[in-house]
């Protein structure tokens, strides 16, 4: 019998030791990670600089509170805020936390512009976490399942149809439009190269928030340290968590402007938000990418990857293959849950959602291990 909630389904193996792509289950057996414990551990598991980083500030001071200033803390605002061109940061523990911020943030912009039911629009197909207002964003009818009421102040249109959020403009109660700048969770869903520009502008025509959720696609993951930035595009509002941490929980509300001066004194907070363990981490994520040219490593792999995922298509079994920087996902033809057991038994780990397998390998994966995960892959479509 377990005395955990039934909410999860565990593969049946438990992992006791990582190492950079590689992870080694209680038997001794190694597996080659092609997720990323879905897309945190970017730089790999156990990465030197970030476990000394740990220790280093473990042993140091973990814990204090927001009560007082936290070194760190502040560190690592500046540095974020330098590097997405954001004036402010609030931090959290999570990405769900991170895109709470986001949503009251609007509603406190809203409330500064007489807005009295303000209203975002998201998208179908997004993600954008587990609590009560993330699963009311949240373009999925799954994640929401038994949890009514939500909260009914978001608008669900066609993710990359910017005709359908024009169609809005005008509408004195939308404040801000929610986006994932590629969908995630939905299998890597890339828009047209434009479409985040096209947002933007009718955002600034109408006075909405635009606020980006850079959890899964931020630091690094696609190639940029932000994926907004191939648009050259601020958004009002920006969230990170995943990668940001390496595996340790922060998440980030960034914002700019306007949106940056409306949390004051007492109107949002967190007990663990921001914490000296976390933003020491944190900071040597960001450290690690730019001395170790992990970006430019991104885009080689992803290089590799787009190129000779070519050669799967030959199977006959592959409809699309989607690609930015690290997320990728191959879309098959039929049903393909099966292929996350059979993928398991070699000894690689993946994601199946949908008709797609998803890959979110470490952003440190190396030509060698990317080539073991392409011949698995290939493999297993054989099998299927
Ligand atoms: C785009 C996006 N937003 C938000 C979240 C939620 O993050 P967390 O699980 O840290 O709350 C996720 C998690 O998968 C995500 O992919």
């Amino acid at each position: 019998m377990s005395y955990l909630m039934a909410n999860y389904s565990p593969l049946e193996v438990s992992f006791v030791e990582g190492n950079g792509c590689m992870l080694t289950a209680k038997n001794g057996e190694q597996y080659l990670d092609a997720l990323s414990g879905v897309g945190v551990v970017g730089l790999g598991h156990s990465h030197p600089k970030i476990s000394a980083a740990i220790a280093y500030q473990a042993q140091k001071l973990i814990h204090t509170s927001n009560w007082y200033q936290i070194e760190h803390q502040q560190t690592l605002a500046q540095e974020l805020c330098q590097a997405a061109n954001m004036d402010k940061a609030f931090f959290a523990n999570s990405g769900a936390e991170a895109n709470e911020a986001a949503i009251k943030i609007s509603r406190l912009y809203a409330h500064a512009n007489n807005i009295k039911n303000p209203i975002i629009i998201t998208t179908k197909q997004s993600f954008h976490g587990r609590t009560m207002a993330t699963i009311s964003a949240t373009g999925n009818a799954k994640v929401q399942d038994g949890f009514a009421p939500l909260l009914s102040e978001f608008i669900h249109l066609d993710f990359n149809d910017v005709a359908a959020i024009a169609a809005h403009s005008g509408n004195k109660n939308i404040v801000a439009v929610m986006l994932e700048p590629i969908l995630g969770e939905s299998g890597v869903i890339v828009p047209a190269e434009d479409y985040l520009n096209q947002v933007q502008k009718i955002c600034q025509a109408n006075n909405w928030l635009l606020i980006l959720d850079e959890v899964q696609t931020g630091i690094g993951r696609t190639g940029k340290l932000f994926a907004h930035q191939y648009n050259n595009i601020t958004p009002d509002v920006l969230t990170l968590a995943k990668g940001l941490g390496n595996g340790v929980p922060i998440g980030a509300c960034l914002a700019k402007g306007d949106a940056a001066q409306l949390f004051q004194l007492g109107s949002h907070g967190s007990t663990f938000g921001g914490n000296p363990l976390v933003c020491k981490t944190a900071l040597t994520v960001l450290d690690v990418i730019k001395k170790d040219n992990i970006l430019e490593n991104v885009l080689a792999m992803s290089a590799y990857f787009a190129q000779e995922l070519q050669a799967l298509k030959r199977s006959g079994k592959v409809v699309e293959i989607r690609i930015k920087g690290l997320m990728i996902a191959i879309e098959i033809n039929q049903d393909c849950s099966k292929l996350l057991n059979a993928a398991l038994q070699k000894r690689l780990l993946i994601n199946i959602t949908g008709r797609s397998i998803r890959l979110l390998p470490p952003l440190i994966i190396n030509k060698k291990q990317a080539g073991s995960v392409i011949k698995i892959i290939a493999e297993l479509l054989e099998d299927l």
